[in-house]
């Protein structure tokens, strides 16, 4: 059987806001990533992933759609992404675009019409339902961007379900309607000629019954009900009769589905052909509390990766999955902090930790997903107004901290250091004022770096983005996509393996830490093996802090 070519895939995910402005409004555009093209072709990678462009009121940066159909004016225009996608054919590269089909903006027609009344017949295309009792809401499910899920419509007197922001009312899957809609939509890009899909938060299409209560709530508040509305058995039949109508126009659509919450096992059943290809969790990521202090409430504590724990999802990660099926393999993306701040260390360690931490992750068996401005080492932005976040939830993070008697300071740093902004910051292409992104102020702001960006790191060989470069080239071999992988006994903080594929063999040893830890004994019988990535620590019994080493069996003959 001929290979499917998401097998070599290796994805870059581009946040069209924050990656090239070309007309000078401080926000990302269609034509600056068109002009980055060679840059991105540069770099190895074969698949572009881009975060929604459709048009939307920005309520969740583009995740709330109001016309499936059109370019948001902000990012340009239809023929801007017929260009986009041409282009990048040329260079031999794959378009995924972000399809939302959990919900949409409050200002789609449809839900405007279904505003209109019961008797509409949008009406149904979203949850409704009525009052528990008197002013009391359906259930105390809780959403996933804060409150409950319910926001009560006062014409009608019902409520409709928003799993996320208010404005971003759910879509009710169980009627035909919506699905035919969507495969609609799918099929009009695909004309267009994009070669797949990042399937939003598709978890979450089917809900339980609304009648079911979070069990040990006190009354009158509200729980997280993941068992109520992520992964419910019907996800899989619903999905799969969108996918298949899909596949019937484009057999090879690559569909990348977000699957946030979810286990090896459950990931297994969702790699189907007429599911998906495969899917983002963030179940790998194990990370610890490194500074206990009473003042920090649950989420902003100071944290570090927790080496031993991950270390054992990866190997849960590449073993489980059944034959044939490819996880993906990620660090950041753009709903959680960067990898060299979060797992890494972006003072003493950067360079090393950010080359160290992507050597052990994209030489595993899977599909890398990098992204922007990880190749060059790019760490968390650093906002310094409290005014500056978007989320709501920043504000009210920072009163707590006031109250609990950090400074104004600390606590910006703190929030800044686990709120999702942190990954979205624009891209740094040089020094210069505005990072080289626009030729003003931006949306969301910059790092000013004069280290840490493309025009600096393109002319160093030992700059985080020539490794990036080298890594992405090795991925591409045999060895690394289809090679068996064998993971090595070894400390804790280390983590080792071996890529076999027929007489070729290599060896992947990283130290995840910033510690300084004793190496394996077994380390001395590759020492005839070439050194083809090395971190050059002097290793005689001591691993020193993010040490890294690829090492490449020597052809026989
Ligand atoms: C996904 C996106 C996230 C968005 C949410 C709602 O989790 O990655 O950014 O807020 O879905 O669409
Ligand atoms: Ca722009």
């Amino acid at each position: 059987m001929k290979e499917a070519w998401w097998e070599k895939a290796v994805v870059y995910q581009v946040y069209p806001k924050s990656f090239k402005d070309t007309n000078g409004d401080g926000i990302g555009d269609l034509k600056g990533i068109i002009d980055s093209l060679d840059y991105i072709k540069d770099l190895g990678v074969n698949t572009l992933w881009l975060n929604p462009i459709f048009i939307s009121p920005q309520i969740d940066n583009g995740y709330d759609i109001s016309n499936y159909y059109a370019i948001d004016e902000i990012f340009g225009g239809l023929e801007d992404i017929e260009t986009l996608i041409h282009e990048a054919h040329k260079r031999d590269i794959k378009i995924l675009l972000d399809l939302v089909l959990n919900h949409t903006s409050d200002q789609h027609p449809w839900f405007q019409e279904a505003l209109r009344g019961k008797a509409n017949i949008y009406r149904d295309y979203y949850l409704w339902a009525d009052e528990k009792a008197d002013g009391v809401a359906p259930n105390n499910w809780e959403s996933f961007f804060g409150g409950s899920v319910w926001e009560k419509e006062e014409k009608s007197n019902q409520y409709y379900f928003h799993l996320f922001a208010k404005k971003m009312p759910d879509l009710n899957w169980k009627n035909p309607e919506v699905k035919r809609a969507m495969v609609e939509i799918a099929k009009f890009w695909l004309d267009k000629g994009v070669d797949g899909f990042r399937l939003d938060a598709f978890i979450h299409m089917i809900k339980d019954d609304f009648n079911k209560d979070v069990p040990n709530v006190p009354a009158g508040e509200i729980a997280i009900a993941e068992e109520y509305y992520a992964n419910l058995p019907e996800v899989k039949r619903y999905l799969s009769e969108f996918i298949s109508e899909i596949k019937e126009v484009k057999p090879d659509c690559f569909i990348l589905g977000e699957a946030a919450s979810a286990t090896p096992e459950l990931a297994d059943s969702y790699i189907r052909e007429d599911l998906c290809q495969t899917v983002i969790s963030f179940d790998h990521f194990a990370e610890r509390i490194i500074e206990q202090d009473e003042r920090i409430p649950k989420g902003l504590e100071k944290r570090t990766l927790d080496a031993p724990e991950m270390k054992q999802k990866l190997k849960k990660w590449q073993h489980s999955l059944s034959e044939g099926k490819l996880p993906t393999l990620y660090w950041n993306n753009h709903d959680m902090p960067r990898v060299v701040s979060r797992f890494g260390d972006d003072t003493q360690y950067r360079d090393k930790s950010a080359k160290a931490l992507a050597l052990s992750m994209y030489l595993l068996r899977g599909i890398p997903v990098i992204l922007y401005g990880e190749e060059i080492g790019m760490k968390n932005l650093e906002i310094r107004d409290i005014e500056l976040f978007q989320s709501p939830q920043a504000t009210s993070q920072y009163i707590q901290l006031l109250e609990n008697g950090l400074k104004k300071e600390q606590a910006l740093r703190r929030i800044a250091s686990v709120n999702k902004e942190a990954s979205r910051g624009v891209m740094q292409w040089d020094a210069s004022e505005f990072a080289g992104f626009s030729t003003k102020a931006n949306w969301i702001g910059e790092n000013r770096e004069m280290f840490y960006n493309v025009a600096v790191e393109s002319q160093d060989e030992m700059s985080v983005l020539a490794f990036y470069k080298q890594l992405i080239q090795l991925k591409s071999e045999d060895l690394f996509t289809f090679g068996e992988v064998i993971f090595l006994e070894t400390t804790d903080n280390i983590l080792a393996y071996k890529r076999q594929y027929n007489q070729e063999e290599a060896l992947v040893l990283v130290n995840l830490t910033g510690e300084e830890v004793v190496a394996p004994a077994w380390l001395d019988s590759y020492s005839d093996w070439i050194l083809k990535m090395d971190s050059e620590d002097v290793i005689g019994k001591t691993v020193a802090p993010y040490t890294y080493k690829l090492y490449i069996k020597k052809d026989e003959e």
